[in-house]
């Protein structure tokens, strides 16, 4: 950086790189005021030169070749926001070999190649921000580093996929089917080119191995994350979840146990008197407990072109005024690997659905094998059918129980003749 001029360069004009040019184009002054810096859009690279995006690109360098950004020795900073793992990793990885520093959205790299990379950005000496990867526009990764670095972090709760929450909120509030529902979300923009990551949960686990990691200040891998996503939950759960006063969200679950740290994505039973019941649509939020602070939340846009840019620009300012101080944020250590608990080890409540035959007996055979293996009933409801195969929707919600006794309990009751394979569990907030 010379004379408080900063150069940037984008890799990838899509929605997310879009909204980063118009920023800076449109807010120059506005951040001139705020850091005394200029950022310069100096380079874009794109494939795609087609499309009108509403940009006045005059006098900046527009091509087709990554090198042409990757190589110019006047670019301080290159932004990633092609997503997905390549050529968007080799990219970020040359970038941070020519010493420049690196602003990414992508958190399926950060999440599963994060190591790597932040290990090369600290070999060169220069930095690898990433507040755009969780959460959108919520400023999540800098609450956790600095809003709330005094704390140890207890738990995390957070709404994490825009594309899930749209889908559970339209089945909630329209009625409409799951995969009707889908379908808007993809018209608005908000699901990943391939909307399964969304739906699977994997993209919740992304951002929650990325949380987890700051949270914890330990390397968290993502495959040590259980997950499930929200594939299974169809109308009728959302009807009964809600005649017993609950609201069915995805959730990406922290929490510091004593023996090690509990990460799980699945869909949970959130009662409806708790604010993570109210984030609707695409909207995100990320309830946090600190030791120190006690309960935060943080609420916002967790996906779509202007909210996610304006994140990658943070970072870009925030980057840019340590650059100013000779300074680095190196705030991801990696030298320390989390130690997680085994869903199998941890109890919940849970959200059970059954169809069964209407016939005698049936149910003390479903609550005989749960007795059996130490699991109470809470509630039950049994829906009447005047179909005439006679299977009946049974919903229980039990007390809190072991994961490897419900597991074990499941395995029997899916095995009855009466009992139709496509069963139900769901956890309790
Ligand atoms: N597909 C993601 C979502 C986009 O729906 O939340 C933002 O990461």
């Amino acid at each position: 950086m010379k004379d408080n001029q900063v150069n940037i360069g984008i890799l990838g004009l899509g929605t997310v790189g879009t909204g980063v040019a118009r920023i800076l184009l449109e807010q120059k002054e506005l951040l001139r005021t705020r850091s005394g810096l200029t950022f310069n859009l100096t380079a874009i690279s794109e494939l795609d030169w087609n499309r009108d995006r509403g940009l006045d690109l005059t006098g900046v360098h527009c091509t087709t070749q990554a090198d042409e950004v990757l190589n110019d020795p006047n670019i301080d900073i290159v932004v990633e926001t092609i997503g997905g793992y390549e050529p968007a990793y080799t990219f970020i990885s040359r970038a941070l070999q020519n010493k420049k520093h690196v602003v990414t959205a992508n958190k399926a790299l950060i999440a599963t190649r994060g190591r790597e990379l932040f290990k090369l950005a600290e070999e060169n000496g220069v930095d690898l921000l990433f507040e755009a990867s969780v959460g959108g526009g919520i400023p999540i990764i800098k609450g956790l580093r600095e809003g709330l670095v005094a704390n140890r972090i207890n738990s995390i709760y957070g709404i994490l996929n825009g594309t899930s929450n749209f889908i559970l909120s339209r089945m909630h509030q329209d009625e409409l089917e799951f995969d009707q529902a889908l379908k808007e979300a993809q018209a608005k923009g908000f699901a990943e080119a391939d909307p399964t990551l969304d739906i699977s949960g994997g993209d919740a686990a992304h951002k929650l191995t990325i949380l987890a990691t700051l949270a914890s200040s330990a390397f968290v891998d993502y495959h040590q994350l259980s997950v499930e996503g929200i594939t299974n939950i169809t109308k009728l759960d959302i009807t009964f979840a809600k005649s017993f006063g609950y609201t069915i969200k995805l959730l990406a679950i922290y929490r510091a146990l004593e023996n090690g740290l509990d990460l799980r994505v699945h869909p949970t039973l959130v009662p409806n008197s708790h604010l993570l019941a109210a984030v609707n649509n695409e909207l995100n939020a990320v309830f946090v407990n600190g030791d120190f602070v006690g309960n935060t939340m943080f609420y916002g846009p967790g996906a779509g072109e202007r909210p996610t840019a304006s994140a990658i620009v943070s970072d870009i300012v925030d980057l840019s005024r340590n650059l100013d101080q000779h300074l680095t944020n190196r705030a991801v250590h990696l030298d320390r690997a989390a130690a997680t608990v085994p869903l199998t080890e941890i109890t919940n409540r849970f959200y059970l659905r059954f169809f069964t035959l209407d016939a005698p007996g049936i149910l003390s055979k479903i609550s005989g094998i749960l007795g059996e293996h130490n699991i109470s009933i809470a509630s039950m409801v049994q829906l009447e059918t005047h179909e005439q195969d006679h299977y009946v929707p049974i919903v229980l919600l039990t007390h809190e129980a072991s994961e490897q006794a419900m597991a074990e309990a499941l395995d029997k009751i899916g095995k009855l003749d009466f009992v139709r394979d496509n069963y139900l569990r769901l956890r309790l907030f």
